[in-house]
């Protein structure tokens, strides 16, 4: 595996890949890699010629200081997991790399309401510096394929607008939830998570069952409901529990009224906070 840290070194290295004719897949990260991590890279190996991941822990999308402080960082496990799971070329840049002084990268672009609820909400600004990082990301990779996962529900729809908007030739991929097999989806923060209440954590991936077990006898608001009490009444503190129109993340009224409804979710377990979805219906 080839490890740069520096934009030139590393262009020059993607440019000579792109002249031979060869498909360059791209997985973001910001580190503290699991099997979701994993499982996107492997899918990049699998549809691309070269893989390339970075691990950049961008502060322009951590709202709360404390949060970006106690972000965790495995850099050895990391590059051991890297290396194991035969990605090629690893991008380890520093934030000056990533936002010289010089380069104005603050993003005009308008979300609509897509930034609005859930994460947009409780996190003030979390999507601007998303935007912002995976713009100037791809900007320096210029791969063919850009890998998310489908847990950050509201990020990669934001992701796919921003594309959309910058007429971008990048292919979003977006792959599956992978979870623990108690049912809790894999997560950089689960490492922060106290035995005890790494216990109280299925219960997320259980609400979320339970929602879709009732879309046929009830509506929205009323699951909605039900799921924030039972997620309390389990000793967790949910933020949101939302269930919304897959493309515009509208709330949905009726289930009748659309062919594409999730459910999202935060959740926090003492300091821990932790996202999830579930597609309810799709057509
Ligand atoms: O999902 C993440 O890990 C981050 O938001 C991303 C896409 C790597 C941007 O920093």
């Amino acid at each position: 595996m080839l490890l740069f840290k520096q934009v030139l070194p590393f262009q020059k290295h993607i440019s000579k890949l792109k002249k031979e004719g060869k498909k360059i897949g791209f997985v973001p990260t910001m580190g503290a890699l699991h099997q979701g991590h994993v499982s996107l890279i492997r899918q990049s190996l699998k549809d691309t010629d070269c893989t390339v991941s970075s691990i950049f822990v961008n502060p322009t999308q951590f709202n709360d200081p404390s949060d970006l402080q106690k972000y965790p960082r495995t850099p050895e496990k990391d590059l051991a997991e890297l290396l194991n799971t035969g990605n090629q070329v690893l991008f380890m840049p520093d934030v000056t790399e990533v936002y010289p002084p010089s380069k104005k990268l603050k993003l005009d672009l308008d979300f609509g309401y897509l930034d609005q609820p859930m994460e947009g909400a409780h996190r003030p600004g979390h999507f601007a510096g998303v935007a912002q990082v995976v713009k100037r990301l791809i900007e320096i990779v210029k791969p063919h394929y850009l890998y998310m996962g489908q847990k950050d529900f509201q990020q990669f729809t934001i992701i796919q607008h921003m594309l959309n908007e910058l007429k971008s030739p990048v292919k979003l991929i977006v792959c599956p939830i992978i979870r623990e097999s108690d049912g809790l989806a894999m997560s950089s923060r689960n490492v922060l998570l106290t035995p005890q209440q790494r216990s109280l954590a299925p219960a997320i991936h259980q609400a979320l069952q339970d929602a879709k077990m009732k879309i046929h006898a009830q509506f929205p608001r009323q699951i909605e409901a039900e799921a924030l009490s039972q997620l309390s009444a389990q000793g967790l503190q949910p933020e949101y529990f939302s269930i919304v129109e897959g493309r515009t993340l509208r709330p949905v009224e009726l289930f009748e009224e659309t062919d594409f409804a999730v459910a999202c979710t935060a959740v926090k377990i003492g300091n821990v906070r932790l996202i999830d979805n579930m597609i309810l219906k799709e057509e």
